[in-house]
C-alpha cells in the first residue's frame, strides 16, 4: 500500500539520499518538513518528481505545523537536526532548541494521533572509544556523550524512549556512524578536503590526524532506515554502520593521489577541544534480526565515487565555500 511519510530534514545530506531511496525503491509520496537553514538545500532534491515529493518549509519546533503534517502522514522519519559538532562548541543554543525541542513537539503530534515514528540518531550518544582497542559500540553501551551536539542528541534518544514506555508511542530508534556521499555539506570532514583539493588547497587535519571514525555510505544509511520503518520491532534501537574505521589520516591519504598530491600534503591544524577519539559500530543485530547488510562495501571506491560527484556538482556547494573557510579560519581550523 502507498504510504505518505513525513521526512523531517529531508532537504539536509542524509535526509535528501533518504528521500532519493524512497522515491528510488517505492511509490510513497514524501513530504519534506525542513526549516533550509544554512544546512538544508533545495537543489538536493530538484530533480525528484513534484507529484511524489512535496517539500514545507518550517520549523520541527512550531507546534502547529508539525500537527497538522502529521495528520497528513502515516509515518514520521525524524532526520532534523543541527548536526554538526564544531557549530555546537560555538553555538549551543539552536542544538537543545531543534534537537531537544524539536523531537518533543514531534513526539507529541505522533502521540496525539497514533502514527508511527522513526528516530535517527548517531554513535556520538555513547561517547567514543580508545584508539587500537577492539571493543565497538553496541545496543548495550551506556550513554556518554560528549559535545553539545552528541548530548542534545542523547537527550532526544531518551524522550523518544519514554514516549514508547510512557505513552505507548510506536517508535524506532537508529545509531549510525559517520556518512558520506553526496549532497553532504562542505563543512563536514570528507567534503571540506574534496573541495578544498578542488581548489589546490591542502587538506586540514585536526590534532594528529589519529581519530578513528567508522564510515558508511549515506545510501546503506538510508536503506537500513527504510527497512528498520517496515519491519523494525517497535522501541528497539538498531546500531547502523559498516565496518568502516578509518583514521582521519588514511582518508586524506587515499583523497590525495585521486587529485595526483603527494600522500603527506596535508596541514596539522588547531585540535577540538573534547575531540572523540574513536567510533565503531556492532551491527549484527541490524543483520540478523532484519536481514540488512550494506552495499557499498568497498570504501575507497565509494569515495572515488564521491569526489566525482563534487568535481561535478560545483554548482550544488560553492556559494557556501568561502564563508565555511572563513568560519574555519577564525577558529585556526
Ligand atoms: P544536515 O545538517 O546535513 O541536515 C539537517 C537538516 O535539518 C537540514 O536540511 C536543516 O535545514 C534541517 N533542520 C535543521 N533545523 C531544523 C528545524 N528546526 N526544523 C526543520 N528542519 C531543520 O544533517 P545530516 O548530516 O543529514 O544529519 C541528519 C540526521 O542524521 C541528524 O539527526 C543527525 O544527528 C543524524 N546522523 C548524522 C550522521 C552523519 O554522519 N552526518 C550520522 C548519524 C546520524
Ligand atoms: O558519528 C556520527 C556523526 O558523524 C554524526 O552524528 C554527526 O552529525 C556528523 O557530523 C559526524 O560527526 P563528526 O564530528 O565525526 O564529523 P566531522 O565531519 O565534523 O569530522 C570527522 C572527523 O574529522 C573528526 O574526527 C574531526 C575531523 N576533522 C573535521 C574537519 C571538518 C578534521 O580533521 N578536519 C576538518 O577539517
Amino acid at each position: 500500500m502507498t504510504r505518505t511519510l513525513l521526512v523531517t530534514g529531508g532537504a539536509g545530506f542524509i535526509g535528501s539520499n533518504f528521500v532519493h531511496h524512497i522515491v528510488r525503491t517505492t511509490d510513497d509520496h514524501v513530504i519534506v518538513l525542513d526549516k533550509m537553514t544554512y544546512a538544508g538545500n533545495r537543489e538536493s532534491l530538484a530533480d525528484l518528481p513534484d507529484d511524489r515529493v512535496e517539500l514545507v518549509v518550517g520549523d520541527i519546533c512550531d507546534e502547529k505545523l508539525v500537527d497538522d503534517l502529521v495528520t497528513r502522514s502515516d509515518a514520521v522519519v525524524h532526520y532534523a537536526a543541527e548536526s554538526h559538532n564544531d557549530n555546537s562548541l560555538a553555538d549551543p543554543g539552536v542544538f537543545v532548541q531543534t534537537n531537544i525541542i524539536g523531537t518533543f513537539t514531534l513526539l507529541e503530534a505522533v502521540r496525539k494521533h497514533g502514527v508511527r515514528f522513526h528516530h535517527v540518531s548517531t554513535d556520538e550518544v555513547y561517547g567514543d572509544l580508545e584508539l587500537g582497542d577492539p571493543a565497538r559500540f553496541t545496543e548495550h553501551t551506556a550513554y556518554l556523550p560528549s559535545s553539545p551536539y552528541s548530548s542534545t542528541k542523547a537527550g532526544s534518544d531518551h524522550l523518544v524512549r519514554a514516549w514508547v514506555r510512557s505513552f505507548g508511542v510506536q517508535a524506532t530508534l537508529s545509531n549510525c556512524s559517520n556518512n558520506y556521499g553526496p549532497y553532504q555539506h562542505i563543512e563536514k570532514f570528507i567534503p571540506r578536503q574534496i573541495t578544498n583539493l578542488i581548489d589546490g588547497v591542502r587538506p586540514r587535519l585536526y590534532g594528529s590526524g589519529t581519530n578513528v571514525r567508522d564510515w558508511i555510505h549515506a545510501e546503506d544509511h538510508s536503506s537500513a532506515v527504510a527497512l528498520i520503518l517496515d519491519k523494525g520491532r517497535i522501541g528497539e534501537t538498531y546500531l547502523i554502520g559498516a565496518d568502516g574505521e578509518k583514521s582521519n589520516k588514511e582518508v586524506v591519504e587515499l583523497l590525495l593521489p585521486l587529485f595526483d598530491r603527494a600522500a603527506d600534503d596535508y596541514d596539522l591544524v588547531a585540535d577540538r577541544p573534547g575531540h572523540d577519539l574513536r567510533y565503531a559500530i556492532e551491527w549484527s543485530k541490524l543483520r540478523d534480526e532484519l536481514g540488512w547488510t550494506p552495499s557499498f562495501s568497498d570504501f575507497e571506491s565509494g569515495l572515488e565515487a564521491t569526489v566525482q560527484w563534487y568535481r561535478d556538482n560545483e554548482a550544488w556547494w560553492r556559494h557556501a565555500k568561502s564563508a565555511t573557510e572563513a568560519k574555519y579560519s577564525a577558529q585556526g581550523q
